[in-house]
């Protein structure tokens, strides 16, 4: 064969294979999502999850391609969640989104998602900016924890003004108040608790704290916690700032087995749960972090980083890296 024959024949070949590559590429009929969950029974992280089976339902009925949704639970164990994120990537998962156990080690995962190329959106619980600055395909997606707590204090400090007799419930020029706080290590816990209790006194709420303790996000601890208080300060607590609405619920519990009625309890997240105490009325109010909107763009990035596409416009990221959910403020009205 002449060397220009031979010549010919390899061009074609090269010609060949960039098309049908680019044929595979616009034929991508389905992306693989592995989602690992810090905890299963959270019900905030569970409201969050029912979203994005939603949103993905959707995705795949309006661009026509299919979206397989593999869900785990890392049950509050980061060693779990490491062999989880092993397995979704041996299982050829085209993103990770993952809710870290332990936002201050998330560098396994970074680390495993490096090698295998395998881009990873991170969401509600955040990882150290060191470890979110290791690569450029690493994303967070979240709520502004300081906007949050501020709206929480907001919602106390209106009340104020309008009806001071609503919040100073004993009428001794005093508001005393009990906090009930998440996770120490969580930004969410530590911010909430800071900005929520200052944007009280920078309101001119006269507060003054009775107690404050960790109950982890959980109903039934901030219950146990709520009942101690009961006891200790008898006819003493007037307003509950929790950190989140199942505490909220848990130390609305406490307060129905003691009988008393009519206590300003305020949380955060709007859960379902939340909602409907919040209707009627044994939650004072809560801020809502936009499910659908939250839901949707954990979706949405992770098909876009899956299909190596732009993420839509209406999700706009800080640092090309921060996508943060819009929330509002949610109280009773009798
Ligand atoms: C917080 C939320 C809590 C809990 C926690 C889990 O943002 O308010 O209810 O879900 O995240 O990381």
């Amino acid at each position: 064969m002449s060397g220009k024959k031979l010549f010919f024949i390899l061009f074609l070949c090269v010609i060949l294979t960039s098309c049908q590559n680019t044929h595979k590429e616009e034929q991508k009929a389905s992306i693989r999502i592995g989602i690992s969950l810090y905890r299963g029974d959270d019900t905030f992280i569970n409201n969050i999850c029912s979203v994005v089976e939603e949103k993905a339902k959707e995705y795949e009925r309006e661009n026509g391609i299919k979206v397989i949704l593999d869900i785990q639970d890392a049950k509050g164990n980061q060693n779990t969640q490491n062999n989880q994120v092993e397995r979704f990537i041996s299982l050829d998962c085209d993103v990770l989104c993952i809710n870290p156990v332990d936002r201050m080690d998330a560098s396994v995962i970074i680390d495993r998602a490096m090698t295998a190329e395998v881009p990873v959106v991170f969401f509600n619980r955040q990882p150290v900016e060191e470890d979110m600055n290791r690569w450029d395909r690493l994303y967070y997606i979240g709520v502004d924890a300081k906007e949050t707590a501020v709206f929480q204090g907001k919602m106390i400090v209106d009340l104020y003004q309008k009806r001071p007799e609503a919040v100073d419930r004993n009428g001794d020029g005093v508001v005393s108040y009990v906090i009930l706080e998440g996770e120490t290590s969580h930004q969410d816990s530590l911010i909430r608790t800071e900005w929520s209790i200052q944007t009280l006194k920078n309101g001119g709420v006269p507060i003054e704290k009775i107690a404050g303790g960790i109950a982890n996000w959980e109903r039934s601890q901030a219950s146990a916690l709520m009942e101690q208080w009961i006891h200790a300060y008898p006819d003493t607590i007037e307003l509950v700032v929790s950190n989140n609405d199942d505490m909220a619920l848990g130390a609305i519990d406490a307060l129905e087995r003691a009988g008393i009625d009519g206590m300003n309890v305020v949380g955060i997240d709007g859960t379902t749960p939340g909602l409907e105490a919040l209707e009627n009325g044994k939650l004072l109010g809560t801020v809502s972090a936009n499910k659908e909107i939250y839901g949707s763009a954990i979706m949405e990035l992770a098909a876009s980083c899956a299909l190596e596409k732009e993420l839509p416009e209406e999700y706009p990221l800080e640092n090309g890296t921060y996508y943060w959910t819009p929330q509002e403020i949610l109280i009773h009205e009798d």
